[in-house]
C-alpha cells in the first residue's frame, strides 16, 4: 500500500471570526511580551555601560567571561585587538547566550505568539496569509540552536567557576560567602538547569537510538533530562530572570548603592 504523506499547508487555518476563543488568550502573550521587551531594554543597557560589573570577588554574569584587560582585573587582554578595543566586555560575548535563548524552542513559542502572532495563540485568526515555517532566512537559522547548547555549556562551566571563585574574599583568600556567593551559586544552577532541560541536550543524550536496552547510560541520562525538559519553560523564565538579578546586585554591590551581605 502506498502511503500518502501531505506536504504542509502554505495557508493558515481558516478562522471566520477572530476567534474561536472565549477565554482570555491574550494574557500569556501579553505577559510574556512585556517581561522579554524589560528584558532586552536592560539587556541592552546593562551591556553597553561598561561598568560597575566587578566588584572582587563577583563579576556579572553577563560581562564574564571577561575579555579586555583594561577594566576587569582577570580578563583576557584583548584590547590589543583595533574593533574589540571600543567594546565593552558583555557586547564581546552576549551574542552567545542570546544566540541560545532566542534559539530555544520555548523563547521561540514566546515570542512569535508575543510579537509576531505567528499564530498569537490556538484558535485565533493570524494576520499573516502565507505561512513558510522556519524553512527560509532568517529563521531556518534557529537550526543553530544545538551548536549554540554547546557554547552554551562552555558559558555555564566559566560562570559556575565564577562562582567558585566568589567563595574567596577581597584578598583572595578561600573561606569568605556572602549574599553575592549565594546569588551566583544559585544563578549558575538555574543555568544548568535551563541548559540540561533544553530539547537539544536531549537529543543528545537519547536520539538517534534503536534500542536503549543497549544503552544503559544514555537512557538513565535521558530519562533525567527528559523530566527536567517537562519543567523547560519554567527554567527558562526563572533562569532568565535571575541572570538580571544577578547583575543587578553585583552592579549595586559595585556602585556602592548597596553593601554585600557577610555570612562568614
Ligand atoms: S530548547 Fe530551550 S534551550 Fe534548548
Amino acid at each position: 500500500m502506498t502511503q500518502v504523506t501531505e506536504a504542509p499547508a502554505k495557508t493558515r487555518a481558516q478562522i471566520a471570526g477572530k476567534t474561536l476563543r472565549r477565554d482570555d488568550w491574550w494574557r500569556q502573550p501579553a505577559i510574556n511580551g512585556t517581561f522579554l521587551a524589560i528584558v532586552v531594554i536592560y539587556l541592552t543597557w546593562a551591556s553597553l555601560v561598561g561598568k560597575d560589573f566587578f566588584y572582587k570577588p563577583y563579576i556579572s554574569p553577563l560581562y564574564s567571561p571577561c575579555l579586555a584587560q583594561q577594566v576587569c582585573e582577570h580578563g583576557a587582554g584583548y584590547s590589543w585587538i583595533p574593533w574589540v578595543a571600543g567594546l565593552t566586555p558583555a557586547i564581546l560575548i552576549i551574542w552567545a547566550p542570546m544566540g541560545f535563548r532566542l534559539t530555544c524552542y520555548y523563547y521561540r513559542k514566546a515570542y512569535y505568539r508575543a510579537f509576531w502572532q505567528a499564530p498569537a495563540a490556538c484558535a485565533v485568526r493570524e494576520p499573516h496569509a502565507r505561512y513558510t515555517g522556519e524553512t527560509r532566512l532568517p529563521l531556518i537559522l534557529q537550526n543553530l540552536h544545538r551548536y549554540f547548547f554547546f557554547i552554551a555549556l562552555l558559558f555555564n562551566v566559566i560562570l559556575t567557576a565564577d562562582a567558585v571563585i566568589a567563595f574567596r574574599n577581597h584578598s583572595g583568600q578561600w573561606g569568605h560567602m556572602g549574599l553575592g556567593t549565594l546569588v551566583l551559586v544559585v544563578n549558575a544552577a538555574l543555568l544548568w538547569l535551563y541548559s540540561l532541560s533544553c530539547h537539544a541536550c536531549r537529543h543528545v543524550t537519547g536520539g538517534r537510538l534503536k534500542h536503549f536496552s543497549r544503552h544503559p547510560v544514555r537512557y538513565r541520562a535521558w530519562t533525567l533530562v527528559s523530566r527536567l525538559n517537562a519543567r523547560h519553560m519554567q527554567f527558562a523564565w526563572i533562569s532568565l530572570g535571575f541572570v538580571l538579578f544577578t547583575d543587578l546586585y553585583i552592579r549595586l554591590v559595585a556602585a556602592h548603592v548597596i553593601t554585600d551581605l557577610k555570612f562568614f
